[in-house]
């Protein structure tokens, strides 16, 4: 089996949905169930035995320690962070508790318990660790896209904490030999995304009939990738990575935030017109993000090449997808923001945590 974490996340989840969908390989899924963590996403597994969810903290060594000795895993993906940059921008503690002290108990662990591990099992393990294109820092317009080579130079408490978390991960490779993969993607959009990320943001307000804020002139630039492919790429590292190696995820589809704005506004008047006019009327200039970066983009040829990865989607096709989901399923979106369902998480999963 493996062990998943922050699979009740955005990403995690659609790895542990799409891994259970074609695997009859078991997922152990801990998760600490933060705003961003929802079992409403995993529903359909409730009654799947392959699936185990614990919720946790990967900063709880005893607990992780204990997961691995019982389940004895081959392979721990760490999906589990703290992930929004304007939250890091106000209250950094979580991110620094998590991606780095969460990360770095979570390799703590995985350390001794891989050295228990009889030869073939020792040689197979891999801790495979998900990280960002963020951790780059920014592109001026006409710098080649981030290559895996390229130093890690993070501008925000987000992208500092996820690159503090990345440098532990590799040291624990050059110095105990742990087999670690990284992989480092771009933006991604699709199903079950927190709607405090701009594109279900952006389908929440204008369905709403609300502003939708762009920060600045919108003309900073994303390198957007469909969920799915994003899932796929992790998969493909995860059986054929070489340890020690990192990947970059993304599918050249670089947009300033304004055109992703519009468009997403363009597929809502197809979609779900409005009584009258365009959604685009609903956009709103705001101050900008502090600190924010101007330009990422991804070079993924490493993870094409050596790996044979290619995205299914291209952004239009992807961000189709991606509307039609939010159009399809508001109840979902209700209920990951509000109260009553945090309040059912604490008395369902108080007693349960293993
Ligand atoms: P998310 O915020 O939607 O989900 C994070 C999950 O981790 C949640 O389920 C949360 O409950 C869980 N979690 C948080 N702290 C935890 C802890 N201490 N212990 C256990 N679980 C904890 O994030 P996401 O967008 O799904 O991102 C997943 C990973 O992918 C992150 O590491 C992020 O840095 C990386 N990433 C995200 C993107 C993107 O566009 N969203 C792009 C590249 C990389
Ligand atoms: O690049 C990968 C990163 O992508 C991941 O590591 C992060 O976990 C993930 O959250 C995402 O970070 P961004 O900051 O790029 O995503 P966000 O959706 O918050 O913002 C995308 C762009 O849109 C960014 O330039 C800021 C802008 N924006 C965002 C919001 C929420 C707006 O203009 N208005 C908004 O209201």
């Amino acid at each position: 089996m493996i062990l998943v974490t922050g699979g009740a996340g955005f990403i995690g989840a659609n790895f542990v949905l799409g891994w259970l969908a074609v695997h009859d390989e078991p997922v152990v899924n801990l998760d600490k169930l933060t705003y961003a963590g929802n079992l409403e996403t995993l529903r359909p597994l409730q009654d799947d035995l392959r699936h185990v969810f614990v919720q946790g903290d990967i900063g709880d060594g005893a607990l992780v320690a204990g997961l691995l000795a019982r389940h004895q895993p081959r392979a721990i993906v760490n999906f589990a962070a703290e992930s929004h940059v304007d939250r890091a921008t106000s209250s950094p503690e979580n991110f620094v508790q998590t991606n780095i002290v969460g990360t770095f108990r979570l390799l703590e662990a995985a350390r001794q318990y891989w050295g228990t591990l009889a030869t073939e099992a020792r040689s197979g393990f891999r801790f495979l660790q998900v990280s960002t294109d963020e951790v780059y820092g920014s592109l001026v317009p006409t710098a080649a896209a981030f290559s895996e080579t390229h130093a890690y130079q993070p501008n925000n408490p987000y992208s500092a904490s996820k690159a503090a978390g990345d440098h532990l991960v590799r040291a624990y490779h050059h110095t105990h030999g742990l087999p670690v993969l990284t992989t480092n993607c771009s933006n991604n959009h699709g199903p079950f995304q927190f709607p405090e990320k701009l594109i279900p943001l952006v389908i929440g307000n204008a369905l709403a009939g609300k502003p939708l804020p762009v920060y600045g002139d919108g003309l900073h630039i994303r390198d957007w990738l469909y969920v799915g492919d994003h899932c796929r790429a992790i998969e493909c590292v995860l059986e054929s990575g070489t340890p020690g190696e990192s990947y970059n995820v993304g599918a050249s589809s670089e947009k300033t935030n304004i055109d992703v704005v519009e468009s997403v506004c363009a597929l809502l008047d197809e979609l779900r017109p409005r009584a009258q006019g365009s959604y685009r009327e609903q956009i709103a200039f705001v101050q900008d993000r502090p600190g924010h970066d101007r330009r990422y983009a991804i070079a993924a040829r490493k993870l094409m090449m050596e790996l044979g990865w290619k995205p299914a989607e291209t952004f239009e096709t992807g961000l189709r997808k991606t509307v039609q989901w939010y159009l399809d399923h508001p109840d979902w979106v209700n209920y990951v923001q509000s109260g009553a369902y945090k309040e059912w998480v604490q008395l369902q999963y108080r007693e349960t945590a293993a």
